[in-house]
């Protein structure tokens, strides 16, 4: 009926959307927020949000996408008229975060081929900063580029958009069919080697320990949705755009069941794997574990390098494995980001998928090389900053509101889903979708407004 391309297989639209949610986000952010928002006790709001958010929302995307047929803006305009712009913005929003999160993959490119040799030394602090990056002494100062840094961005394109350009069942499916085995194996061989090491025990004793006085504190409940949004990819036109390409007979809220678990398993994973490795520092260094936790750029180009260091043996290997799972994560969540702004030109202006890779592809392609100069790294934190304080919570609660508070809309949406799910969905849908997720996203976007401008 109509000539839309479409996944082989249901594992290969599984593998491919648990390869957009498994990111770098799992790996270096889950481990620090769980930590810091009460750790054992983190789980109990970080459990309810996945079920009254995550996987209702997943949901929902993936139902609009099978649906409506379309990249997001192409779904939003057939799902209501005048809502077109929400699909847009989400894709716009996927366009910067694409520009800067290459950045970030080609940084652990080249650490993983940095790893044979230890390049970073005894002070993995001044190499990154200093010797890498070539960082500018003044945040104002874009500098000249850094040609260590540029070589890896245009690798990761290079890889990124020839993926793409193969299409969706032999471009995105096998790259994901590939790289999620190997991403998995990779990380499963370092948790172990970091569970058998002195003071791994420690380690998972700091993470697990639960802070019950934290719960009531509405800060953690934030943190847990935000958390939950970010690492499940929703709200960024990503599960739109893989979903319209799903065959007509699929089981729509299984397979959101199934992306949730999975991507939250790689989570708790990722959390024992990095505190064991913590405790390990901490034991090496005599002092308590809350003194070396860390999270984002700092965790994995400083303290992990350091602590790869010390590892008994085979540190060549396991500072390789570290950085190619960072490197794989990323770009299988960077192959769809960058996949909703192809979909979306490609549906709007009727172009061919090759056409639509070089343009919107090759346009964020050469903003990435913003971020190879001397002042990229601010450039980043700026960025970033800014995306997830005014760019995903409030297309997020834009989102809910648009399909939740539409009887009819959110109507024919769940009779699509039942329609060919064994999971029915009902009331315990409507009310998350409806007046959960709208109160929390919206209580996050005043908090975020406060403390940006008072
Ligand atoms: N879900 C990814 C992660 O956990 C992050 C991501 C956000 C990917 C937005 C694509 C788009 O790191």
């Amino acid at each position: 009926m109509d000539n839309r391309p479409q996944w082989g297989t249901r594992a290969g639209f599984i593998m491919a959307a648990v390869g957009s949610a498994i990111g770098l986000g799992n790996i270096w952010r889950f481990p620090a927020v769980a930590y810091e928002n009460g750790g054992g006790a983190f789980f109990l709001p970080y459990l309810f949000a996945l079920l009254t958010a995550g996987i209702p929302l997943l949901i929902m995307e993936f139902t609009l996408g099978h649906k409506y047929r379309g990249s997001s803006p192409l779904s939003f305009a057939r799902f209501r008229k005048n809502s077109e712009w929400l699909g847009w913005w989400q894709v716009a929003i996927s366009f910067v975060i694409a520009t800067y999160y290459a950045a970030i993959i080609a940084w652990s490119l080249s650490f993983a081929v940095f790893s044979f040799k230890q390049s970073w030394g005894s002070d993995p602090e001044g190499f990154f900063f200093g010797k890498y990056l070539k960082l500018a002494e003044t945040p104002g100062d874009i500098g000249g580029i850094v040609p260590g840094v540029l070589i890896p961005i245009i690798l990761v394109w290079i890889v990124t958009l020839g993926i793409l350009i193969k299409g969706i069942k032999k471009g995105i499916e096998i790259a994901n069919k590939i790289m999620i085995p190997t991403l998995v194996v990779l990380f499963l061989i370092i948790v172990v080697r970091a569970l058998t090491l002195d003071g791994a025990a420690a380690g998972l004793d700091a993470f697990f320990k639960p802070d019950w006085s934290e719960i009531a504190n509405p800060k953690v409940w934030v943190a847990a949705y935000g958390q939950i949004f970010f690492s499940l990819s929703i709200g960024f036109a990503i599960m739109v755009t893989y979903s319209s390409y799903l065959p007509k007979k699929t089981d729509i809220s299984n397979n959101a069941f199934i992306t949730g678990f999975a991507n939250s398993g790689f989570e708790l994973l990722a959390g024992i794997g990095v505190f064991a490795a913590l405790g390990f520092m901490a034991d090496q260094q005599g002092v308590p574990v809350n003194e070396v936790v860390g999270s984002g750029v700092g965790l994995a180009f400083i303290v992990f390098p350091k602590i790869i260091s010390e590892f008994p043996a085979f540190n060549g290997f396991f500072g390789f494995a570290f950085f190619m799972c960072l490197t794989l994560a990323g770009l299988t969540s960077l192959i769809s980001i960058v996949e909703t702004f192809v979909a979306g030109i490609q549906d709007k202006f009727n172009v061919s998928r090759n056409k639509s890779v070089a343009v919107g592809g090759g346009l964020a392609a050469f903003i990435s090389i913003l971020f190879a100069t001397k002042g990229g790294l601010y450039l980043l934190d700026s960025a970033d900053y800014f995306i997830n304080q005014f760019g995903i919570v409030l297309a997020g609660l834009a989102e809910v509101i648009l399909v939740g508070w539409f009887a009819k809309e959110l109507k024919t949406l769940q009779n699509h889903a039942n329609s060919m799910s064994d999971i029915i969905i009902g009331s315990w849908w409507r009310i998350c979708l409806g007046i959960i997720t709208p109160i929390i996203l919206g209580y996050m976007t005043i908090q975020n407004f406060i403390t940006n401008f008072k």
